[in-house]
């Protein structure tokens, strides 16, 4: 089964709308799309713009989170009806910064899951374990968790579009990337609970990223592993070498 890459930029809180304008121009004539799927997660108040400019190139738009309810008093917060009327096909959910400094738990990051799809967002759904929890050799026990919580009520025909990102916390803007052999045994761990929660066959189309890291000099290596279908790349998504990341 031959899954298509997927790179996304996350971007985080950086780049101002008129800095956007400016990046995408720039990057959009330099990437090449046949050879796998490029998405851009940007600040919420920059997917208007970012929109427009890559209108006309298979560059996709994200956003970096949504709230699970459907409308309300939830000031500050955007919906997943307002980010499909834009024209957002993805958004990442559950990244750890949204769990660490804004008390994401893994029973929202389910209903925001479930709020996703049944908007026809695509969630790019994030785990991974922090410095401890792999010293304690917990990591796959624990991604397996954070999977299936994630995953309640998701039917098998919605499975198959979702993307899961496995990003080691302590891999995340250190500069220290898992290995690609690392990054491969828990990705290959999540394949295997989403055959055990599904069945092997939607778990052979399901994307799993690498999250942690990445970088013009190790993507082809940790793309090429059999269960890594590509990255969510974080501080590199914001340079020039974003391109040779997705051209990797
Ligand atoms: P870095 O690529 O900066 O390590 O960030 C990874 C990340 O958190 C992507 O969501």
């Amino acid at each position: 089964m031959s899954r298509k890459k997927i790179i996304a930029g996350n971007w985080k809180m950086n780049l101002t709308p008129s800095e956007a304008k400016e990046f995408v121009t720039n990057l959009k004539s330099k990437i090449n799309t046949d050879k796998c799927d490029v998405v851009l997660c940007v600040p919420a108040i920059d997917i208007p713009v970012v929109l427009d400019t890559v209108k006309g190139t298979n560059i996709e738009v994200g956003a970096q989170n949504m709230h699970f309810e459907e409308n309300g008093a939830f000031t500050g917060e955007i919906s997943a009806r307002m980010l499909t009327d834009m024209g957002v096909k993805y958004v990442i959910i559950g990244h750890s910064e949204r769990r660490e400094y804004f008390g994401e738990t893994d029973q929202t990051v389910n209903k925001k899951v479930l709020k996703a799809l049944n908007n026809h967002i695509i969630p790019i759904i994030c785990i991974g374990e922090t410095l401890q929890q792999r010293e304690e050799g917990i990591t796959v026990d624990l991604v397996r968790l954070q999977t299936k919580i994630a995953l309640k009520g998701v039917s098998r025909e919605q499975a198959k579009n979702i993307v899961i990102a496995y990003e080691p916390i302590w891999a995340i803007g250190t500069g220290k990337t898992a290995t690609s052999q690392q990054a491969e045994e828990v990705c290959k761990a999540i394949r295997e609970v989403l055959g055990e929660i599904y069945n092997v066959d939607i778990a052979s189309k399901i994307r799993i990223q690498y999250g942690g890291s990445v970088n013009a000099s190790n993507a082809s290596e940790l793309f090429s592993m059999p269960n890594i279908d590509g990255g969510l790349v974080g501080g590199a998504s914001l340079k020039p070498e974003f391109e040779q990341v997705i051209n990797f």
